[in-house]
């Protein structure tokens, strides 16, 4: 895979440390790297040579592998297994995890900053991406979802989902059409669409978490052992089977809809995302 290589060669020029060894070690782990994949499959979509993603591609990848990171901390979900190995601070100590995500957070937008593209687009990605990662995105989920347990209705529910997922998710599709040189609103239009798939692919995350063990899962699946509200506790299992697939059809629709833009490659990851097991 094109990301993987990419990756490979921006965190080797990091200088040796324990910290660099660990971002390693959660960054290589053989995520399934759906938000570089979707960056690519926008600019291809568009008519672009995939190379002028490669830099925001990383990028996003490394703030999704902090944002699990940070998520799996003994003060968050106090998870033991990620990506089929033990986790971060399991594997290192907390501290290096915590430094680990930092990096990773921090060493994002250096890399975005470097890509081979206008300075333009440079600064228009790096502000999507500070958006959808930070305090008014991925962030304010992650703090709503800690505070949780304070709530009991699917509106709340849905609203972590939109943020804490929705949010990463967006942020490759609306770099994609920035990168197309898109006006502002077929950007906002490809940040809707990755609410919406961002919504679809955790209403699942809560649905596989119930079904698989965490062998199969390849990370711990802990929302009953933390008390966790989630799509299957609040809606049901077939209630949320139902919502997923009804929002992973409303993305294929939205994205077919666009007459510029070439929607075969997209409309097969979403039809492979319908079916995953991990
Ligand atoms: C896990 O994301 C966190 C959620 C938003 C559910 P992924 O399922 O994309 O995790 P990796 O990157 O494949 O490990
Ligand atoms: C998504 O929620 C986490 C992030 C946005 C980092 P979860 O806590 O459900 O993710 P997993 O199940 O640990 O991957
Ligand atoms: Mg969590
Ligand atoms: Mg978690
Ligand atoms: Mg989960």
């Amino acid at each position: 895979m094109r990301i993987e290589t990419v990756l490979e060669n921006r965190i080797n020029a990091l200088q040796d440390s324990t910290v660099k060894e660990a971002m390693r070690y959660s960054l290589m782990a053989g995520g399934k790297r759906i938000r570089p994949n979707l960056l690519y499959t926008i600019v291809k979509g568009y008519g672009l040579d995939e190379a002028c993603a490669d830099d925001f591609a990383c990028a996003i990848e490394m703030i999704h592998t902090y944002s699990l990171i940070h998520d799996d901390l003994p003060a968050m979900d106090n998870d033991d297994l990620r990506r089929g190995r033990p986790t971060c601070h399991k594997q290192f100590d907390e501290a290096t995890a915590i430094l680990a995500g930092d990096g990773l957070l921090t060493y994002a937008f250096q890399v975005a900053s470097h890509a081979n593209c206008p300075s333009d687009k440079i600064v228009r990605c790096i502000q999507v991406l500070s958006e959808m990662a930070g305090s008014n995105g991925m962030v304010l989920g992650q703090d709503l979802d800690m505070h949780e347990n304070l709530h009991s209705d699917w509106e709340y529910v849905r609203k972590v989902h939109k943020y804490k997922t929705g949010c990463l998710l967006s942020a490759p599709l609306m770099m994609g059409a920035i990168l197309a040189s898109k006006e502002a609103s077929v950007v906002e239009e490809w940040h809707q669409i990755g609410i919406a798939l961002g919504l679809a692919f955790q209403i699942q995350d809560d649905i596989l978490d119930v079904e698989l063990t965490s062998e199969e899962f390849g990370k711990s699946n802990s929302d009953e052992k933390n008390d966790k509200k989630t799509s299957v506790s609040l809606l049901t299992k077939a209630k949320a089977e139902k919502l997923m697939m009804e929002l992973y059809d409303s993305v294929e629709q939205k994205v077919t809809s666009f007459d510029d833009f070439q929607a075969s490659e997209f409309i097969e990851m979403i039809e492979k995302l319908k079916n995953r097991r991990k």
